[in-house]
């Protein structure tokens, strides 16, 4: 499973892919935002630092102002992926990119439906909300396994499922058992992936019991 970081903050993914746990970066309008910096600069700064797929968001709701800020967005670097959403534009765009060589990011994914739509429009990710699916009382999850079985019945959709809007390490484990392809993560969820009060107290005993031999290993 690939794990991409959900963020636009430059600082996080640079200590992030220092880990080389990193294989991706997503980003949107609202990321961007919070950020406080002009996005252009922010995107090119992150592909600079991350070897895999950067997605960049695109603003306008209508296909040739989509195709427009694609194009403008896809000049940023050669792993800038266009995020596009899930409307009837959106996928005609999409449809149009993926024809001319350009990644593209489906976002804003709801139900089955539209993943099927997606893949169809030959998206090369489709993003699935899981969290804010959970928050209005659906089952987030359910989505992700409906949509990776409705890919596996057709291999020749060849879209792969980006599990967005994790909230807690329990949405990564269950989308991993079922198959999705890549996790997209905020920063806090992966730092807490490490995490084991098990781990640290064995790494405590360990440390105290060397410490009593007197030895060192170098
Ligand atoms: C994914 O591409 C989105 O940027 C993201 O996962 C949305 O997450 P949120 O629902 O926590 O805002």
């Amino acid at each position: 499973m690939k794990f991409f970081v959900d963020t636009a903050e430059v600082s996080e993914i640079r200590a992030l892919a220092e880990s080389g746990l990193l294989d991706g970066v997503t980003t949107n309008p609202s990321l961007i935002a919070k950020s406080g910096r002009p996005m252009a600069e922010v995107i090119k700064e992150i592909c600079d630092i991350t070897p895999g797929p950067v997605s960049a968001e695109v603003t306008a709701t209508d296909y040739d102002g989509m195709m427009r800020e694609g194009e403008h967005l896809g000049r940023i670097a050669s792993n800038v992926v266009i995020k596009l959403p899930l409307t009837e534009a959106g996928l005609r765009a999409c449809k149009h990119m993926v024809n001319n060589g350009v990644m593209v990011n489906v976002t804003l994914c709801f139900s089955a439906a539209q993943a099927l739509l997606a893949a169809k429009a030959g998206a090369t990710y489709i993003s699935p909300f899981v969290g804010r699916l959970d928050d209005i009382g659906q089952d987030g999850m359910q989505l992700i396994a409906d949509t990776v079985q409705i890919y596996d019945n057709y291999p020749a959709l060849r879209t792969e499922v980006l599990v967005a809007s994790i909230r807690h390490p329990i949405h990564l484990i269950q989308a991993a058992k079922l198959g999705a392809h890549v996790a997209t993560l905020p920063p806090s969820v992966i730092k807490s992936l490490y995490k084991h009060p098990l781990t640290d107290k064995g790494l405590e005993t360990f440390l105290a019991d060397w410490k009593k031999t007197g030895q060192s290993i170098l």
